[in-house]
């Protein structure tokens, strides 16, 4: 039983957590990162093509503004918006390029190439070729190697927050506020639990990717933090908007590998089955580059339509890049000739995808959850930012500005220490079912999760998918808990008790509401 005191302890390790730890250390605080990975460059900003946000030419903050105000469908928080809008686009200078090292992609000028996604009224997102996400977070792990006093431990998947009510011995606690004192975490190699102790936590776990049959999000999107923060009783908000990315490469068994908006931001286009050009009908404005739950449902009934289970991203013969399409994206041209499909040549097969959360654990404008002592970042939480419809690169830069905000508040949270001597340690379950380790238990609840969520919390929601939906969540749900308690602790049980928390939370928040809304789309 390992106990551990730590001034600021970070769970998870991507874009918000990193730089919450950075900033965090930098006030001379001591801070552990956990992550469950064995490789902490494995989280959702490793895998992010498109870029960051930034001004471009003929921009101002207040246009960037109107643009995330209006993709979030009228829900956004506008101090939020006010704050990234603010505060990222000198961050991205100041802190990623010219702290950490970032290098993004440049014209033979030496200048910027700045980039088009959709919904954005100007050409703004910077980005690392396609693979943005991969090179800032190489770069944030490299600065934080080199900060004393942080310290990476890998391999430890969080099960719990430790609070004032549910883990100390002290029974009078129960008459003040409850209060997160750190996170009781599972030693994925050795099997034992240890009790990490903090004056300040912050929760950067990710999003909910995996509880969807289809995602372009990796493993580890299992919703942990969501699920731990609700049951510790921080409140979870705007649990109903999932946000699906138009254009995953379609292969049969879904390939997880996103096709980037950048790549209809510098001309692609859609093509249905016939090879006719489409979007012009849904949203003449926009076209391609609509918001991406207008792409996304206008491809869905495409499909439908012509009885598809795909639709086509031509950027072959429309590119307008400056560069040549290989050294564009040459993790997307490497990833197709892989299928066998060569993008200077011929169009992509694509399908929509779960890719990103819109909400999560409600936070402030400095990351403060509404249980003191903890703070979320990054997808793991809702500063109300992206509304009910993420704008695209807009997360990496939520990222970046609630990750810096909370790692400079959670650095001055006062000392805990009267609390920890009372802390519990874990108890592990006497009488265990060892009949239970069957993996095969595990797959298929899993199965069943995901083709729930992607069947009835998908795309299009109807009422009658939703009232399913919750009925066959809850059963999970309730066979799941019992065999969580009845057996040893393990990564993969402690995913899949998360993961069907979360997926509870999505379809009640999802039936509760009943206006379609940006990303939550209900069929009348
Ligand atoms: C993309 O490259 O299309 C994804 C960018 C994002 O989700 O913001």
């Amino acid at each position: 039983m390992i106990r551990e005191k730590t001034e600021v302890l970070v769970i998870g390790g991507g874009i918000s957590g990193c730089t919450a730890a950075i900033k965090a250390g930098d006030s001379g605080k001591s801070v552990l990162m956990i992550t469950k990975t064995s490789d902490p460059m494995e989280s959702n900003t490793r895998y992010a093509q498109g870029g960051i946000v930034a001004l471009g030419e003929n921009d101002s903050k207040e246009i960037l503004y109107e643009d995330i105000m209006r993709a979030g469908a009228g829900i956004s928080n506008p101090l939020a918006i006010k704050i990234i809008t603010e505060e990222g686009p000198r961050l991205v200078f100041d802190f990623l390029i010219h702290e950490i090292g970032v290098s993004f992609s440049k014209n033979e000028d030496g200048s910027y190439n700045y980039t088009k996604e959709a919904a954005h009224s100007k050409k703004r997102v910077l980005h690392h070729y396609d693979m943005t996400g991969f090179e800032i977070q190489k770069k944030l792990l490299e600065k934080i190697k080199t900060i004393k006093n942080i310290t990476i431990l890998e391999e430890f998947t969080a099960i719990d927050f430790i609070t004032s009510h549910h883990s100390s011995e002290n029974p009078l606690l129960k008459y003040r506020n409850n209060l997160c004192l750190g996170a009781y975490a599972l030693n994925n190699s050795t099997g034992e639990v240890n009790t990490f102790l903090a004056d300040a936590t912050v929760v950067a776990t990710g999003g909910i990717g995996k509880l969807y049959q289809f995602t372009t999000n990796p493993e580890c999107a299992t919703g942990d933090g969501i699920s731990m923060a609700y049951r510790a009783g921080a409140d979870v908000t705007n649990m109903e908007y999932v946000q699906f990315h138009p254009t995953m490469l379609y292969t049969e068994e879904g390939s997880g590998f996103l096709i980037s908006e950048a790549v209809r931001g510098e001309g692609g286009r859609l093509l249905n089955k016939s090879g006719e050009e489409f979007m012009m009908k849904y949203s003449p404005e926009w076209k391609d580059l609509a918001p991406r739950d207008k792409v996304t449902r206008a491809i869905y009934n495409e499909m439908a339509k012509s009885e598809s289970s795909h639709v086509y991203l031509d950027v072959a013969h429309y590119y307008t890049g400056e560069m040549n399409i290989h050294s564009r994206f040459p993790g997307i041209f490497e990833e197709c000739i892989k299928h066998k499909i060569n993008i200077e040549k011929e169009p992509i097969p694509v399908v929509p995808a779960e890719h990103y959360f819109c909400g999560g654990i409600l936070i402030d404008e400095w990351g403060k959850t509404t249980l003191p002592g903890l703070f979320a970042v990054g997808e793991a939480s809702c500063s109300g930012v992206h509304g009910a419809n993420r704008l695209a690169s807009v997360s990496l830069l939520e990222g970046l500005v609630f990750g810096v905000r909370a790692g400079i508040a959670s650095s001055k949270t006062g000392k805990q220490d009267e609390y920890f001597p009372d802390i519990a340690d874990w108890i592990y379950p006497k009488n265990i079912n060892t009949t239970n380790n069957d993996p095969l238990l595990i797959i298929q609840d899993w199965n069943n999760l995901k083709t729930t969520m992607w069947n009835y919390v998908g795309i299009i929601r109807t009422e009658t998918r939703l009232t399913r939906a919750e009925s066959d969540l809850r059963n999970l749900h309730s066979r799941i808990t019992d065999y969580y308690r009845n057996t040893n602790l393990t990564k993969a049980k402690i995913e899949l008790r998360n993961g069907i928390l979360a997926a509870n939370l999505i379809a009640q928040a999802a039936r509760r509401n009943r206006r379609s809304t940006g990303c939550h789309y209900i069929e009348e």
